[in-house]
């Protein structure tokens, strides 16, 4: 896994999907200034989610105004057709859902042929066997705390002994990341065994983002373990 597309760790990776984007540009600055290491970019087609947000268009002007870490989450269906156009506008991390493609390798290897780091997501209600076999074809697994779809929605506390079970299973060279209801009293729960918190609400939804950023970096670290 290439050093510079892995993050310090535990990093805090704000979800896109709660910004202004009406003012995209002011708003990467600031999270830039607020000490955020990388982007969470939510994808959703209305169809394998029922809700729809942006594609590579507006990742391509991301893309144009930063340097920052973009974390591509693709809730789409068929992501083998679009697969080209997202590494192609430039995304560093791309995280495809187990229940789009039941057998990702191939795809999970153009991602990192292409010299991005892949991913796989789980919803909550599809259990860690499902992408057992895919120990050595990720960097990441994505562990969604919520049903994937909306931001601020609580979250789910089953998802404690998942993040547990993922670590064990991928060991510590993988990057285990959470997403879905995520903010300063859920991160303890989760700490030991996650390296990237996503946060949508708790950062957005607050005036200054590098305080929000600050406190659950600070949280995740005290609650860490030596691996993270
Ligand atoms: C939900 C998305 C999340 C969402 C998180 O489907 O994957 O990234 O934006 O939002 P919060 O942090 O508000 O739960
Ligand atoms: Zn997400």
């Amino acid at each position: 896994m290439s050093s510079e597309l892995r993050p310090k760790c535990p990093a805090i990776a704000p979800s896109m999907l709660k910004c202004d984007f009406g003012d995209l540009q002011i708003e990467i600055k600031k999270l830039e200034a607020a000490g955020a290491s990388l982007l969470h970019l939510d994808v959703m087609d209305g169809h394998f989610v029922p809700n729809l947000s942006y594609g590579p268009m507006v990742i391509e002007r991301i893309r144009e105004r930063t340097d920052l870490i973009l974390d591509a989450h693709l809730m789409i269906s068929a992501p083998e057709k679009y697969l080209d156009e997202y590494l192609r506008v430039g995304c560093d991390w791309i995280t495809i859902h187990i229940e789009a493609v039941p057998k990702p390798v191939h795809l999970l290897e153009k991602i990192r042929d292409a010299g991005r780091l892949a991913g796989i997501a789980i919803n909550p209600g599809t259990s860690v066997s499902a992408i057992a076999a895919l120990k050595e074809k990720v960097d990441l697994v994505l562990v969604m705390s919520v049903e994937p779809g909306f931001g601020g929605q609580s979250f789910i506390p089953d998802s404690v002994e998942k993040v547990k079970e993922v670590r064990k299973m991928f060991g510590a060279d993988t990057l285990v990341s959470i997403d879905g209801g995520i903010g300063p009293a859920t991160i303890p729960e989760v700490a030991r065994d996650v390296n990237i918190f996503v946060a949508g609400s708790s950062i957005f939804d607050k005036p200054d983002y590098e305080t929000a950023i600050h406190e659950m970096t600070e949280i995740a670290r005290s609650n860490s373990s030596p691996h993270n």
